[in-house]
């Protein structure tokens, strides 16, 4: 039977191997992890991440071919394939701060790989990584493997599920990227050992093999292009707002143009996500890196804009409510980025509560996946490291001005304002003239994803901002 090992447990490790394991019963799938609460929440009735249909894969495969460990040794000595899918974030000192990916955990689960490879392996990047990563990994594992023979060969296979959709994405991909040294006989057959699992449910047609290179590229450059087209209708939103255009008006007409598409064009309060700007931000650094200047001040301008985006948002909240919030509690329905998931990594809901409390006012959040907990610790993080002893000391330094509930109408409660950060579907079917009676008037929404009835709203009596369309006469210039 193969063996198949993974390195990472989190929100690509777990959902990607939880697939393979349902769709190839023959193959033995084991998921490691250094996190012991990660691996036993894993292997528990609920799973440390949320992601609707992953508990039904999860339950059929679990315990038959799919095994979650913290045994990363033992089971890494015994796989054929050792898929890695550690996090590879922006780093944050030395060298390309702020920039540059910090493959550290990377390098740590290359070295755990070669210190106890006695058979020959091959090796798959699942996490996403900066071009030519392959090429340093295979030094690490070469110079630090003692079993002599030993052969490793590299695969880039990068991962493009979406959370909230990913076990659609899995289940059907757009396509599966593979990567590898087709120059080499061992390359080759590398390569034709992962197609074949993947051939067990995804059309032959939709499995691409490049080289090394141009497959850990491709993984940049798909996220550099989804979140540019978000950064471009959202800069397109600010100029509706000026001139009395609509965006999603506009976004329709010319997603109508089948050269340009309909998707990824919903103006929003900005991106988020663990991945988008970590990855435009890598690819900004291999550019500078190259000598090419302008290429990188090209892509970090989609960052820029994403910033803007953020900061026109809350300085529209401001100046509408009279240039002052200061003590004014205003509910914040949503945290998560994005609808469907519980992650909160770079959600643009941080630096807009960030933004809303620097200037006085209270935040009452609700968010239907967001613990308590977590939303406290991003926005501590947020203002502070995490090395602050302030933060250290486990003391919010938002005391006073954060506060989260369990019901959207307990955050609308006697607050001046709504402000919808995450597209809940939840939301649009809230009781909004309860909403109303409940709030201190006049009663403002900020439609910060444009998923509420707006007309109905104001037929209600609130004054509503949408971003990126005609402006209501109270809400004023940013
Ligand atoms: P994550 O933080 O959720 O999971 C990474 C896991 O790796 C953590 O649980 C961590 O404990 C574990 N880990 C780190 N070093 C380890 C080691 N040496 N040994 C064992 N375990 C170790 O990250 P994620 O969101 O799953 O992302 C992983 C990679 O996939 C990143 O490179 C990311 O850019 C990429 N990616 C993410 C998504 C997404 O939707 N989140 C989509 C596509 C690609
Ligand atoms: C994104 C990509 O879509 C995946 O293909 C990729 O694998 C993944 O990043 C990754 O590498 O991590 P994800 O971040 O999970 O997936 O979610 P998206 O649906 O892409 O949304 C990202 C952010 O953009 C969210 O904050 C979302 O609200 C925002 N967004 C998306 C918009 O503001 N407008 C849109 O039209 C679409």
């Amino acid at each position: 039977m193969v063996k198949i090992a993974c390195i990472g447990a989190g929100y690509v490790g777990g959902p990607t191997m939880a697939m393979i394991a349902l769709k190839c019963p023959h193959i033995e799938v084991v998921v490691l992890d250094i996190n012991k609460a990660r691996i036993d929440a894993w292997n528990s009735p609920e799973l440390p991440i949320y992601e609707p249909g992953l508990q039904e894969v999860v339950a059929e495969a679990r315990g038959r071919n799919l095994f979650f460990s913290t045994d990363v040794e033992k089971h890494c000595s015994e796989a054929d394939i050792i898929f890695v899918s550690v996090n590879t974030p922006t780093k944050t000192r030395g060298v390309g701060a702020g920039f540059a990916a910090d493959l550290a955990y990377w390098e740590s689960a290359a070295r755990t790989i070669a210190a106890v490879s006695t058979t020959n392996k091959i090796v798959v990047e699942k996490s996403t990584v900066p071009v030519k990563t392959a090429h340093a990994i295979q030094k690490v594992l070469e110079r630090n493997c003692v079993h002599p023979g030993v052969r490793f060969d590299i695969l880039s296979n990068p991962e493009f599920l979406a959370e909230g959709t990913a076990i659609d994405d899995l289940t059907a991909p757009d396509r599966v990227l593979i990567g590898g040294r087709d120059d080499l006989e061992s390359g080759r057959a590398a390569i034709a050992a992962l197609k074949e699992v993947y051939a067990n449910w995804v059309p032959e047609e939709r499995i691409l093999t490049t080289n090394l290179w141009s497959s850990e590229l491709s993984k940049l450059v798909a996220n550099a292009f989804l979140a540019q087209r978000i950064s471009s209708i959202n800069s397109i939103s600010a100029l509706c707002e000026e001139t009395g255009a609509n965006v999603k008006e506009v976004a329709n007409a010319i997603g109508m143009d089948t050269r340009i598409g309909a998707k990824f064009l919903n103006a929003s309060v900005g991106f988020g996500g663990s991945c988008f700007q970590k990855d435009i931000l890598n690819l900004v650094y291999i550019c500078q890196s190259e000598g090419l200047k302008e290429v990188a001040d090209y892509w970090n301008q989609v960052v820029l804009m994403n910033d803007y985006q953020k900061n026109r948002f809350v300085k529209r909240m401001i100046s509408s409510m009279f240039n002052t919030i200061s003590g004014k509690k205003l509910a914040i329905l949503g945290f998560a980025f994005k609808k469907d998931t519980g992650d909160t990594r770079e959600t643009p809901a941080i630096d807009v509560c960030q933004g809303l409390m620097d200037d006085g006012a209270k935040c009452c959040i609700y968010d239907p996946q967001v613990k308590e907990q977590q939303i406290f610790r991003d926005m501590a993080t947020a203002k502070f490291e995490w090395d602050h002893p302030t933060v250290k000391s486990g003391v919010n330094p938002y005391e006073t001005q954060l506060s989260t509930v369990s019901d959207a109408y307990a955050a609308c409660d006697g607050a001046h304002a709504v402000s919808v950060l995450t597209e809940w579907d939840e939301f649009k079917t809230l009781d909004w003239q309860k909403v109303y009676d409940s709030m201190v008037k006049p009663a403002f929404v900020f439609d910060g994803r444009n998923i509420l009835d707006h007309d109905k709203l104001r037929s209600i009596g609130y004054i509503v901002y949408g971003l990126g369309k005609p402006l209501d006469p109270f809400v004023t210039g940013n």
